[in-house]
């Protein structure tokens, strides 16, 4: 037994965390405008976990996204994610307009090196996860924002990444979408084990979706203070208890935003 090989799957639960972000700063601009966007940013993501990020726009949410999806790196500090490389989901939904919901599943499965012979089941399976069966030859233009959406939650779910970071990717749908994506996402995390760090300013959703909610500051960015949600999945945004520690939050993030001048 000792000398058996891990599988892929027993390697990425062997591991302590899905993210670490160690001592992290970011600064934009040349010598004449340094502007510090991220000052000391530590935060550890657990397998499995889901994390919402919550903040004022500006104060640096996307920035700290991109740095642990490697598009961009640290000025100071270091990012791990051992699981490997993360996927990514914008609150644009950036499908290729010109291939259906399938075939944009599918790039991301070639992408990912899955043999063409297997690609389009496992896009009708990636589909059907997001509840979108029979949807593999529309168009993008044929799909209502929220299918857009899930579609770009299978293509995202089709890079097999553990960990998947995604930025304010309702946050253009109206409430009641946003709701019923918000009780698949809850699902599909829960189905699949996935660790989740979500990106937010609105602070009923960060609370509706994360187990941890972490304030950051504005200008720079700083973690102000994070709260454990002892809630009870599946919740309801309008929930007494997610109600409750929503007006908490809601008042440190006011006092966040009153101190730094921000609307
Ligand atoms: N590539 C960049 N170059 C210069 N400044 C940037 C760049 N990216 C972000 N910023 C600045 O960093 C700050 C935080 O931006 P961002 O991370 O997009 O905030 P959020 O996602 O919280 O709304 C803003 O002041 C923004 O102008
Ligand atoms: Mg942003």
């Amino acid at each position: 037994m000792a000398t058996t090989t891990l599988t892929k799957a027993e390697d990425r639960t062997a591991v302590g965390h899905a993210a670490r972000i160690a001592h992290v700063s970011k600064s934009f601009g040349g010598p004449e405008g340094r502007q510090l966007v991220l000052d000391d940013i530590t935060l550890d993501v657990a397998p499995g976990e889901f994390v919402t990020l919550l903040g004022a726009s500006g104060c640096g949410k996307s920035t700290l996204l991109n740095l642990v999806a490697g598009l961009d790196s640290p000025t100071a500090g270091s990012i791990e994610t051992p699981g490997g490389r993360p996927a990514l989901m914008f609150q644009e939904h950036a499908l290729f307009p010109w291939l259906t919901a399938g075939k944009n599943v599918e790039l991301a499965l070639r992408l990912r090196g899955v043999p063409r012979s297997g690609r389009r089941a496992e896009a009708e399976r990636l589909l059907g996860l997001v509840r979108l069966d029979g949807a593999y030859g529309k168009r993008v233009h044929e799909l209502s924002g929220g299918m857009r959406q899930r579609v770009a939650m299978a293509r995202a779910l089709a890079q097999d990444s553990r960990l998947l970071l995604m930025d304010e990717p309702f946050a253009a749908l109206d409430a009641i979408t946003r709701d019923v994506l918000h009780d698949e996402l809850t699902r599909i995390w829960r189905e699949t084990g996935v660790s989740v760090l979500f990106v937010t300013h609105n602070v009923r959703e960060a609370v509706r979706l994360a187990q941890r909610v972490v304030l950051l500051s504005s200008r720079p960015g700083r973690i102000a203070r994070e709260w454990t949600v002892d809630i009870d999945q599946p919740r309801r945004i309008e929930d007494t208890a997610v109600a409750e520690l929503s007006v908490e939050i809601t008042e440190q993030l006011r006092g966040e935003i009153r101190r730094h001048g921000q609307h």
